[in-house]
């Protein structure tokens, strides 16, 4: 694999494509064992999310359901931070068991605030899949259930992550270069 180039910046190539499907299928068996009989809702976030809860969703053997959001953020009222509100989430969350499919968790300030949301829908229970996780950058207390790889406090593209809009489409991973 070659180092390849997004707008001004050099990414070098970090996990390629056949290792990150043979984890998403380790994924998806052990989804498979927690979830028999239960018929779970995903909910993918987009954009990122994209890739991996197709890939995911595409190897899980149980009945399941999926569905996809956006989120967006805007300056609540009453505070100096932001507040993150669900765009598209239409189904009926009570007595259902979520699992939410997210691409990468960095600080975790994303989902924390969208889990306050979901927590008032009254879901059954709330787990979380995640494509990649920075533990070392991770500053709220969010903690991922199912994750893909865990990776150092280093910018990545590929495989629905972007570099300002670019390197969603590329098949493998790649980090950015010193
Ligand atoms: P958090 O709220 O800090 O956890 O940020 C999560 C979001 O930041 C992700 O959903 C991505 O959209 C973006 N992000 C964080 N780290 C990276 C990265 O290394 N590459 C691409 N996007 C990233
Ligand atoms: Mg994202």
């Amino acid at each position: 694999m070659q180092t390849i180039q997004l707008h001004d910046k050099h990414f070098a190539p970090y996990i390629d494509a056949t290792t990150i499907e043979a984890r998403i299928i380790a994924l998806a068996q052990q989804i498979d064992l927690d979830y028999a009989q239960e018929r779970p809702l995903f909910i993918g976030i987009l954009n990122g999310s994209f890739l991996f809860a197709a890939d995911l969703f595409r190897h899980l053997k149980i009945e399941a359901e999926i569905s996809f959001i956006k989120l967006a953020s805007y300056k609540g009222t009453s505070s100096t931070c932001n507040v993150i509100t669900a765009i598209g989430l239409e189904e009926d969350l009570s007595n259902r068991h979520v699992v939410i499919i997210e691409d990468i968790i960095d600080t975790g300030k994303t989902l924390h605030s969208f889990m306050q949301e979901l927590k008032n829908r009254s879901p059954k229970s709330i787990k979380i899949a995640s494509f990649l996780t920075k533990p070392s950058a991770l500053q709220y207390p969010i903690v991922a259930d199912y994750i893909g790889f865990e990776i150092p406090n280093k910018f990545v593209v590929g495989y629905g992550l972007d570099y300002d809009g670019l390197g969603r489409n590329i098949p493998a991973l790649y980090q950015l270069s010193e």
